[in-house]
């Protein structure tokens, strides 16, 4: 099909032609000259792009599934406690992940299109006087409801007890796209991939961890080898890995990096939000409901919309698929077949997010849905204009 595929899942996102060109290049030697400054520079850029000046960037050749794995591995031992809020299908793969290392883990469990509630942890957390917790699982941006949840009203619940858990914090739909804050937030792990807010292929771990996360480490016995971060502190400490690292990938994050430096994250936050927000009324617009129960917790990155009853949103996802090749998000865990996700993240400007409206409009109109052609455009376009 001529013309470029319509890429409108929450991730992998649009890669920019910038990033393309940094990453057609030869392949360097991972242990040759011009390495170390490669390194030094996507760390600094990670840092600034975490919030944070105190905590430690930790990079893999990998993907969020194994972000989550890095972060329990070497923070937590087999019979921890840990509390997982459990609020949608990657907060439930978190927790599942922390249960297959041994961690005895406390699912506070949240309906799905809800974000974490702040004052059950706190609860949670209260009545813990032993302080056996030893970790709190949050997804910041859950991607399977398009909810946000308040990591820094966590971090207060935590405070408020004087709860001295690690709070471990999956920033892979967030990150780079709506606001977090590391330092301030008292984040001890936050983890992430390249493949959404930072515009890049899949293909890396990427972490920030607080000083109280590499204590923690130290007396951490869960089993680790690839994962472990020592080394890899250690090693990038001075340009290098201890294996051999996603080097084209690198490339691409340098210029990433670069690209929301010069953006500027503050504009990066608001061009999502008015992106999110464009295409919120646009499917209020088409008389369809957004999973996301409050405004407040509406994500910035996507928005996960349900299917009017009867349709089934997975045929919906096909057929778009091969009418317009278009990809819109499945629904995922609870809510498979009921929802379908439109990503509005990373690399999108206004006609491009009018583009995939226009298309997800039309597809709807084509596979039988009762909507008006036109009015889930024209509701973003005067949302844009206004
Ligand atoms: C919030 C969240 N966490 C974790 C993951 C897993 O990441 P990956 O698919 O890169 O392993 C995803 C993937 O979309 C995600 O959205």
């Amino acid at each position: 099909m001529p013309g470029r595929p319509f890429l409108q899942i929450p991730g992998p996102t649009l890669v920019p032609e910038r990033v393309m060109r940094a990453m057609a290049q030869a392949v360097i030697d991972h242990r040759g000259p011009t390495f170390g400054a490669l390194v030094h520079d996507c760390l600094a850029g990670l840092k600034d792009v975490f919030q944070t000046t105190r905590g430690q960037i930790v990079l893999y050749p990998g993907s969020g599934t194994g972000a989550w794995e890095a972060a329990l591995v070497n923070t937590l031992s087999p019979g921890d406690r840990a509390l997982a809020c459990v609020n949608g299908h990657f907060s439930t793969g978190f927790a599942k992940t922390a249960a297959a290392y041994g961690i005895e883990v406390e699912r506070l469990e949240v309906a799905y299109g809800e974000g974490v509630p702040a004052d059950r942890v706190a609860a949670r957390l209260a009545a813990d006087t032993a302080h056996e917790l030893r970790a709190v699982l949050v997804v910041h941006n859950e991607t399977s409801t398009g909810v946000t949840s308040g990591v820094a009203a966590v971090r207060a619940a935590l405070d408020g007890s004087g709860h001295p858990a690690l709070l471990l914090v999956d920033t892979v739909s967030s990150l780079a796209s709506i606001d977090f804050k590391f330092d301030a937030w008292g984040v001890d792990v936050a983890l992430t991939g390249p493949q959404k807010g930072l515009m890049l292929p899949p293909g890396m771990a990427i972490l920030a961890v607080s000083e109280r996360a590499l204590t923690a480490s130290e007396k951490a016995k869960c089993p680790r080898a690839f994962w472990d971060w020592q080394p890899v502190l250690e090693r990038n400490r001075r340009g290098e890995f201890p294996y051999t690292p996603a080097t084209v990938l690198l490339f691409g994050l340098r210029e990433a990096l670069a690209m929301l430096h010069e953006e500027g994250l503050a504009n990066v936050f608001a061009r999502h939000a008015r992106l999110a927000e464009a295409c919120r009324r646009a499917v209020q617009a088409l008389g369809l409901a957004i999973l996301c129960r409050k405004p407040e917790e509406y994500s910035n990155t996507l928005t996960a919309v349900v299917m009017p009853h009867g349709f089934d949103s997975d045929a919906f996802i096909r057929h778009a698929a091969q009418r317009l090749d278009m990809s819109l998000g499945v629904g995922l865990g609870a809510v498979k077949g009921t929802v379908f996700r439109i990503g509005h993240l990373g690399s999108l400007n206004e006609l491009e997010l009018l583009g995939g409206l226009a298309g997800v409009e039309l597809m709807l109109k084509d596979f039988g849905v009762p909507i008006r052609l036109g009015a889930g455009v024209t509701a973003a376009e005067e949302f844009l204009l206004a």
